[in-house]
């Protein structure tokens, strides 16, 4: 386990590292809100302290920009969309996916619009159900999660739930086999193993990799899920930790079902996050009907 807690213990010197305070995390994208919340008009989201308004252009694409309007400073997100523009509430100028501001209607239709009123405006892209949203110039794409495009695997939207912890301490806790023993009693943690069978731990090029083999109860329903009679099994686990707030945790039974769960602690503010999480499942096999 030495291994183990010196992982721990660098996550340790980070837990109370203000994230607002390292511009190093304005450079990766992350997930902001399901890309079905958009329907409803435009919507606010604080990512590192930045207030943003995401909603649908012209293109129906999810667009982002600051949540502040140029002229006075009102709050966009309180506006309308109209025509794949944000509307602002206050005066009414309108501004595209871009930030430029297109319409000012106190402007005779003869008068351009200076090149200055504008808002800034952030990458955006939609990927996995959720609109990505990276600050500034990205170190590294997207996850890749080869699954969530496998026709193999169903794809799930699970929790998208403001937290009030630091994204770094969930990751910890993911990647930490010691403790579902004491706090998953009720689902999957089985008191004879408090420890797993198989621990190992790898450098990747953005994070590390934890493969672990961890036995479990496996109760009535849990039985009925994975279409395993035993009362006991084990979960072989691969969990990739992709800096700086995703885990990938790929579970995989003796009967060679797959439960992909993707999680990520998109930082709000230097107290707060949003986790937002996904799952790809491979699709159990259609019993077979008997004969009558
Ligand atoms: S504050 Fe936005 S148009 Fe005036």
């Amino acid at each position: 386990m030495s291994t183990l807690y010196t992982v721990h213990n660098v996550l340790i010197q980070c837990f109370f590292m203000l994230v607002t305070q390292q511009p190093v995390f304005r450079r990766f994208w992350y997930p902001v809100m399901p890309r079905q919340q958009l329907n409803g008009g435009p919507q606010a989201f604080d990512l590192l302290g930045e207030p943003l308004v995401l909603w649908l252009d012209e293109a129906d694409q999810a667009a982002a920009v600051r949540d502040r309007c140029c002229h006075r400073t009102a709050k966009l997100s309180l506006g309308k969309v109209d025509q794949g523009r944000i509307c602002c509430p206050y005066h009414g100028w309108e501004f595209n996916g871009k930030g430029d501001c297109v319409k000012v209607p106190q402007l005779q239709p003869e008068c351009a619009i200076p090149a200055n009123y504008r808002v800034d405006a952030y990458r955006c892209q939609e990927r996995y159900g959720y609109v990505w949203v990276c600050l500034e110039d990205p170190l590294i794409d997207i996850p890749n999660i080869e699954e969530a495009d496998d026709l193999n695997y169903r794809l799930i939207q699970e929790f998208y739930e403001p937290w009030q912890c630091a994204g770094l301490r969930v990751m910890e806790n993911e990647l930490d086999l010691a403790h579902p023993t004491f706090v998953h009693t009720n689902t999957f943690g089985s008191e004879e193993h408090p420890t797993p069978d198989e621990l190992e731990i790898t450098e990747t090029d953005w994070g590390i990799r934890v493969f672990g083999k961890l036995g479990v109860v496996n109760p009535e329903l849990q039985q009925k899920n994975l279409k395993m009679g035993e009362a006991k099994t084990s979960r072989t686990l691969t969990m990739d930790w992709l800096m700086p707030f995703t885990i990938k945790l790929k579970i995989t039974y003796p009967n060679g079902l797959e439960h992909i769960v993707v999680n990520t602690m998109t930082p709000v503010s230097d107290r707060a996050s949003q986790w937002c999480s996904f799952v790809c499942a491979t699709i159990p096999q259609p019993i077979p009907l008997q004969p009558m």
